[in-house]
């Protein structure tokens, strides 16, 4: 595996593999890697020839309130991690070689932006499109890989890319969980011991959501309720938002009908946390909710699928 720290080495090492007749598969990342990155990774391996991971925590979709300096580092490991998972090149570029002047051209994805985590944080996604859309320009022509833990985000990359002709094909992937369901997170650093436990309670009020739904519960409403009474029992964790969005555009929705996403963000201790589930429903009108997946189903590449945790769940990577 190839660290390279520039723009032009990227862009070279890219031009080389494409014109070598090798598919190009980059996953963006902030680094801090864990188990929901590596299956990332492992997705791209599947399917490209030529593996591409940046880690890069962008400055520019952190509020000025938030974590950038805190935000956890460790580019030993993550060396260690992406070339454990057979990366073909490491993109570690920094600040002043990604914005070597303040940039005056910022991408803005209307509407998806500013509901669910947007609210909270008014300029994260212009932050996010922004150094997404300079990573896809410079990696070329490419298929992208992001976690549908960032469901927001998915549904935002993937309209960017299709509104400016972008030649790339955004990929979602499952969202990863540890053993006690809570959803992977570079953040979960943050955690207290006792804060750690007290997270467990958004994967299930999210879980018993799932269940509600399966035993033929469809109004927003209701679903909402029963989440904000669940979370609201454990003191230590605070729900920002709760929201139930069609799954393809993010508008809200009172009844579930289509495919629909179940998505909320709280404050655990010094930590923001988000989790989702998403529903789909069979021609018959039976629920099929994607809970996410196991971690210790992320193994090295080629050995294993990843196991769903529901039977209905999605285990395979699906465009998105
Ligand atoms: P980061 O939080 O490092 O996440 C990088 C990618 O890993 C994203 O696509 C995210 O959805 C995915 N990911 C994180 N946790 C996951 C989990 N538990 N299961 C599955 N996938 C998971 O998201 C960002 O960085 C940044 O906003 C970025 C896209 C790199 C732009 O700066």
């Amino acid at each position: 595996m190839r660290t390279v720290t520039t723009v032009a080495g990227l862009r070279a090492a890219c031009d080389q593999a494409r014109a070598a007749g090798l598919s190009v598969g980059l996953v963006p990342t902030m680094g801090f890697l864990h188990d929901g990155h590596r299956s990332l990774m492992q997705a791209a391996r599947r399917a490209d020839d030529f593996v591409v991971v940046s880690i890069f925590v962008n400055p520019l979709q952190f509020g000025p309130q938030e974590d950038l300096a805190a935000y956890p580092r460790d580019l030993e490991r993550d060396t260690a991690v992406a070339a454990a998972e057979g990366v073909s090149l490491l993109f570690v570029p920094s600040v002043a070689e990604m914005y070597p002047e303040p940039p005056r051209t910022t991408v803005h994805v209307a509407g998806l932006t500013e509901g669910l985590c947007g609210a909270a944080r008014p300029t994260h996604f212009d932050g996010v499109t922004t150094v997404v859309a300079k990573l896809f320009s410079i990696t070329g022509p490419c298929r992208a890989y992001f976690g549908r833990k960032d469901a927001q985000q998915l549904a935002v990359v993937t309209r960017m890319a299709l509104d400016l002709d972008l030649p790339v094909e955004v990929v979602g992937c499952p969202l990863v969980r540890e053993a006690d369901g809570v959803a992977m997170s570079s953040r979960n650093a943050y955690l207290e011991p006792a804060d750690r436990v007290a997270a467990r309670v958004l994967s299930q009020a999210l879980q018993a959501a799932a269940a509600a739904i399966e035993a033929g519960e469809r109004d927003a409403r209701s679903l909402r309720a029963g989440i904000e009474r669940a979370v609201g029992a454990e003191h230590r964790v605070t729900l920002e938002y709760v929201e139930v969005r069609a799954a393809a555009d993010l508008e809200p929705v009172d009844e579930l009908r289509g495919p629909t996403l179940l998505a909320l963000a709280a404050r655990v201790g010094r930590a923001r946390l988000i989790d989702n589930i998403t529903v789909t429903f069979a021609a018959d009108g039976e629920a099929r909710i994607d809970l996410g997946i196991d971690a210790a189903s992320v193994v090295a590449p080629g050995v294993a699928s990843p196991k769903p945790l529901l039977s209905e769940s999605e285990s395979t990577c699906a465009a998105g």
